[in-house]
């Protein structure tokens, strides 16, 4: 079982070897998230002293008689590495109490729509990852009778948010921000909402894209966070997984989502789980870098007459910046207005202008259309087009033709997913090199030589 929390007791069981000490080791106060993404989950071996987990490849377990084991049978319904990055998952993620890690974060939301039951109703958010649309609309109104509704839960008033829920609303499913159009939810308006219905409906968050460094929607109220660890978690853009966490509250939840996990089997492996926890240790210093090379990038791109919209929250033109810095987690509003007290010396504030890191994605409206976007998306020497986003390298992509073309155009239109709209993932390369790259590439998209190339 995993079980870890943030406070003041911090309770090491079910950590590798540690499960058969059962130890408890008392912590005075609690420590902070770096400390935290490091220690918890990853106690040095009680017989080995190696300091890092060893990858536990076994799929079995020996008993000393029936029914009497160390806390693992089978592999499948657990397994050391996979317990541990849980630990981890459930201390980073503020406000957690238990996690489950899965093989994808699009098994995470097959399980969380499977655990209500059919005939159910779920408020969604209308700018969901396409995967999840796919999933509500085309596999569970299929196979669990399940309706969905798309609200834009951005801009959608009060009156109209109540409207669409229902007596069997039994899911709000929250992306913030949203991708690739980067528009983010008032999470603790909508969890009021949500808790003044009678459905009372359970208030989910995918922060993926903000990964438990710069967003803690169980702080503000959420009832499960769900993550594509292949993104910033693991960081390395080489593991696809993902999971749910969930605070003290849900235990009984937890039950049912774990039944389901071990009886689908849509579980990681020990390699892959192990591989997420190294990339989770340095989860805070990426998101730092991620986010102050992201509002440099997002800076040059407001700054360029070849742009004609840049779509970044942290940025102080944007319309809800406000909403952005109120949604930082207690760490990340440490780091934001850290930085922001330095003002211009040794050039470290990235925005003198009000503007703060807010992770690592940034999109635009290149001026033009699809051509120009091409042609920017094939000049770039060090952004790699290609899809996904959060690893340690700069990704751009073209969410229409790309990660979104699934979506009808209609649709796409009513998103704002145009043809000239560009998503990238910034990496943390030297920021500097990463502006020039985009500088040359605009500056190329937008010239006369390569406007009648593509002519
Ligand atoms: C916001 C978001 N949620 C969920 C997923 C699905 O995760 P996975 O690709 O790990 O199945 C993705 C994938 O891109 C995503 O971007």
């Amino acid at each position: 079982m995993t079980i870890a929390n943030n406070s003041v007791t911090f309770i090491a069981n079910g950590v590798g070897n540690d499960i058969q000490h059962g130890h408890k080791r008392r912590l005075s106060y609690v420590d902070g998230f770096g400390t935290r993404a490091i220690h918890v989950g990853s106690e040095p071996n009680p017989t080995t002293g190696a300091v890092i987990p060893a990858i536990s490849l076994s799929t079995t377990y020996k008993q000393d008689g029936v029914g009497n084991h160390k806390g693992y049978e089978y592999s499948r319904s657990g397994n050391p590495n996979r317990n541990a990055l849980e630990t981890t998952l459930a201390s980073l993620e503020t406000g957690g109490a238990f996690a489950l890690a899965f093989s994808s974060g699009s098994a995470v939301t097959a399980t969380i729509v499977q655990a209500i039951g059919p005939n159910s109703h779920v408020v969604s958010m209308n700018d969901v990852y396409g995967g999840t649309f796919r999933y509500f609309k085309r596999v569970a109104t299929e196979t669990q009778g399940l309706e969905t509704t798309f609200v834009d839960l951005e801009n959608a008033d009060d009156n109209t948010i109540l409207a669409s829920f229902r007596d069997n609303t039994k899911l709000i499913w929250i992306e913030s921000p949203t991708n690739p159009t980067l528009r983010i939810v008032d999470i603790p308006r909508i969890v009021s909402l949500a808790r003044s219905h009678p459905s009372r409906p359970l208030v989910v968050v995918d922060n993926t894209f903000l990964s438990p460094f710069y967003q803690s929607p169980l702080v503000l109220g959420a009832d499960i966070v769900v993550h594509s660890l292949t993104k910033y978690i693991n960081g390395h853009s080489d593991v696809v997984m993902g999971a749910a966490i969930l605070p003290p509250q849900h235990a009984h939840l937890v039950e049912k989502l774990r039944f389901l996990q071990n009886a689908h089997g849509a579980v990681p492996s020990p390699y892959d789980s192990w591989l997420a926890q190294r990339g989770l240790k340095t989860l805070h210093l990426r998101m730092k870098a991620h986010g102050i090379n992201a509002l440099k990038v997002a800076r040059a791109l407001e700054r360029s007459h070849h742009v004609e919209a840049v779509l970044y929250p942290g940025l102080a033109s944007h319309p809800f910046n406000h909403l952005a810095y109120s949604s930082l987690s207690p760490h990340a509003k440490k780091f934001v207005d850290r930085l922001r007290s330095i003002g211009d010396e040794d050039g470290l504030n990235p925005d003198t202008e009000g503007g703060f890191p807010y992770g690592g994605m940034v999109s635009f409206r290149i001026r033009g259309g699809a051509v120009e976007a091409d042609k920017f998306l094939t000049a770039l020497r060090l952004f790699t087009l290609a899809e996904s986003l959060g690893g340690v390298e700069s990704l751009a992509e073209l969410p229409a033709q790309m990660t979104h073309g699934g979506i009808p155009e209609k649709e796409r239109a009513l998103l704002g997913i145009g043809d000239n709209l560009i998503r990238l993932s910034v990496g943390v390369e030297e920021a500097e090199d990463l502006v020039r790259d985009i500088e040359q590439a605009l500056q190329y998209a937008r010239s006369s030589e390569s406007r009648s190339l593509s002519d």
